[in-house]
């Protein structure tokens, strides 16, 4: 399987993953051949990108750290908490939350030595709810990397998934709105942290701690961010967690009138950011859990030749497993052949590109 941009996808081309929409439902499923209906079809419904299955280059498998029945059933939960809360119910079963975030956890710790793969193709209009997900599974193998027990990884989590529950209390439209906000609305959304920290810290059995998060994930290390304007250890240690968990998964995807950002890309912004806005410690662990160039890619190497990445390793991040499929003259290699870059020193990736 490869991932293959929305612009560049063709009649014919195998599906090589299932779709999925805002509510779980399946949109296209994997085996279906595309036809210019379907594709005008992803592009209606905001995907960015699919995978797709490429006979000639041969089977690469693309394993999730989190499978996509316990994502869906995340997404589900946090959904409905989100609407209960939306419609003024003041209640909300915690022991859902506390399942849910169970699974993810479990999968996470048998899969601890993975890094973490595309995790970005999804649906636009499930934007929230599939960045609630995301940000909790990252946040998830951060704190698993900065060596937490199961009981504050549960915490971490129940906070990082419900990090932006007071969002439900701002206006829809302006939620959606394209533009940026202006002052008076800008100050409204800031309200999304005090507000969910409220919702949060009246729910019976829910960690006081991970209600900071909701409150506290938009402060800045250096100060410089809301509601308080807390500076370095004074942030709770989840929300410092959750603030790069979320900053990167909003980087990787793309929204409306913004392009997405690569993986190493984002990294290299939220490397910038270590001690200025971002805890130095926290993303010293983030780094190492991130695939750089994620299984699927097709990146350019520095021989001219393409391929694509096949395997990745924690040790080395930017020097993956690749398959070399097309020639420095353009021409398909068959059989393509495959190179181990921690190996190979003469070889290296030179940048990812674009139809991948
Ligand atoms: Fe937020």
């Amino acid at each position: 399987m490869r991932v293959i941009s929305i612009e560049n996808l063709e009649p014919g081309m195998e599906i090589g993953r299932t779709v999925h929409g805002a509510n779980g439902a399946i949109l296209l499923a994997a085996g279906v051949n595309l036809t210019p209906k379907f594709i005008n079809r992803l592009k209606e419904w905001g995907i960015t990108a699919i995978y797709i299955r490429d006979e000639a280059i041969g089977d690469i498998e693309v394993d999730d750290v989190v499978s996509e029945k316990t994502r869906l059933e995340a997404l589900k939960v946090t959904k409905e908490v989100m609407s209960k809360i939306k419609l003024n119910s003041d209640f909300f079963d915690i022991q859902k939350v506390n399942d849910v975030v169970d699974n993810i956890i479990n999968e996470l710790l048998a899969n601890r030595d993975m890094v973490v793969n595309v995790l970005d193709i999804r649906t636009i209009n499930d934007f929230t709810f599939g960045h609630s997900v995301s940000v909790a599974i990252l946040s998830i193998i951060t704190g698993i990397a900065m060596g937490y027990d199961n009981t504050k990884l549960g915490k971490l989590a129940a906070g990082a998934l419900l990090h932006d529950i007071g969002k439900s209390k701002f206006p829809e439209h302006l939620l959606n709105k394209v533009d940026p906000l202006n002052e008076e609305e800008e100050k409204l959304f800031q309200r999304h942290t005090i507000t969910g920290f409220e919702i949060l810290k009246n729910i019976k059995d829910f960690s006081l701690a991970a209600a900071h998060v909701a409150l506290q994930h938009h402060e800045r290390y250096d100060g410089t961010g809301y509601p308080r304007q807390l500076k370095g250890e004074e942030i709770n240690e989840f929300a410092r967690i959750v603030t790069v968990a979320d900053i990167y998964d909003k980087m990787t995807t793309s929204i409306v009138g913004r392009p997405r950002c690569m993986p190493f890309q984002a990294i290299e912004i939220i490397m910038a950011n270590r001690g200025i806005f971002l805890d130095p410690e926290v993303v010293e662990h983030f780094m190492n859990i991130i695939a750089l160039f994620p299984v699927g890619t097709t990146v350019l190497l520095n021989s001219g030749e393409k391929a694509i990445v096949i395997q990745t390793a924690r040790k080395h991040p930017t020097r993956p497993v690749v398959r070399v499929f097309i020639d420095r003259d353009g021409k398909r290699i068959t059989p393509p052949y495959e190179i181990n870059l921690s190996y190979s020193s003469n070889y290296f990736i030179n940048r990812v590109i674009e139809e991948g």
